[in-house]
């Protein structure tokens, strides 16, 4: 995933948007409750961490994520008393994780995830550490992607003559593979692939392996809620700097094609899709100034350890 710390703190509209909204649940679920330990996994540059310190009451927040310079930028820009950031691997093995964010097995109340286990590359390990971190009793939220009208999009750049060769997983005649193999094509390259989906992925599958892997690691049965949406950016510039704020593409792109992959990839959505937007039920030309509205899916897992 490529982000810059200051570019993405700009243009994170809609995770604030949704992240707000989950905090707010939190605070509904728990009005009067004082958490001891709260984690936030992928914190990202710490602005939804620092709303959890504002609504929460709380002894101690950890901000975990990959990016060194996310955990940079959060520490110098949503600096408090009681929140700490560090960096850390998720998906690393419990000994290496628990080492690095110093926290003894089962000593967190809540663990908060957002728009972040999509991206992971080991959910299995992910929720392992999740177990390990949890008190009896405590909760775990997690928001996370599940769909895009991007996606499309992306996949359209992906295979591409001139830009496949970077996105080895994904095969140049996609489209024209039955859609047995390209289930199959895509689970074995979850891992390899820029973006583990590459087409709408089937909401009840989506949501019974959800449901699984929280059930076969010892969490409670989840609540699981699949939510089609949509974010109505102000207008094209504010949409296109998102896009570039989180082109996850650009890391496997040589550096010196990044300019000009981007400006594919800007030109693409502007005719694929800015310019045929659906607005009020009309289909309407666009000028610079139309806001762009983006429909995506998003799923919420909320689950406990059993006291
Ligand atoms: C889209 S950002 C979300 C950040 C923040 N939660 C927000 O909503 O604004 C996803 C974050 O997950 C982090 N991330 C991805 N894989 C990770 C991993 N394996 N371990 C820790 N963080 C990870 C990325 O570095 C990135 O900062």
């Amino acid at each position: 995933m490529n982000i810059t710390p200051d570019l993405y703190n700009n243009c994170n509209y809609l995770q604030q948007r949704d992240g707000k909204r989950l905090i707010q649940r939190i605070v509904d679920d728990f009005p009067d409750k004082h958490f001891n330990t709260i984690v936030d996994l992928g914190c990202g540059t710490g602005n939804i961490t620092n709303e959890l310190a504002t609504k929460l009451s709380h002894q101690s927040i950890i901000g975990v994520d990959i990016s060194e310079p996310m955990i940079k930028f959060a520490a110098e820009n949503y600096r408090r008393p009681t929140v700490q950031y560090l960096a850390a691997d998720i998906c690393d093995e419990w000994p290496k994780f628990k080492d690095k964010l110093q926290l003894a097995e089962h000593s967190v109340d809540l663990i908060v995830s957002i728009y972040c286990l999509h991206w992971v590359s080991d959910l299995d390990e992910t929720i392992k550490n999740i177990i390990k971190l949890l008190k009896p009793g405590g909760y775990c939220y997690i928001l996370l992607f599940s769909w895009s009208d991007l996606l499309p999009i992306q996949q359209k750049m992906a295979i591409m003559d001139k830009w496949q060769q970077y996105f080895f997983a994904i095969p140049k005649n996609w489209n024209r593979i039955a859609k047995k193999s390209r289930e199959t094509i895509r689970k074995l390259s979850e891992h390899l692939a820029p973006f583990p989906v590459f087409e709408a992925p089937d909401e009840q599958q989506l949501l019974a392996k959800w449901r699984d892997l929280c059930r076969d690691n010892g969490l409670h049965e989840p609540e699981t809620v699949l939510t089609h949406t949509y974010y109505q950016f102000a207008n094209h510039q504010q949409f296109n700097n998102v896009l570039q704020a989180m082109c996850h593409f650009l890391p496997y792109i040589p550096d010196d094609q990044t300019a000009d992959f981007m400006a594919e990839y800007l030109q693409l959505v502007n005719d694929d899709y800015i310019s045929k937007q659906l607005l009020n039920g009309k289909l309407v030309q666009t000028t610079n100034e139309t806001p762009v509205r983006l429909n995506y899916d998003h799923m919420i897992v909320v689950t406990h350890i059993p006291v």
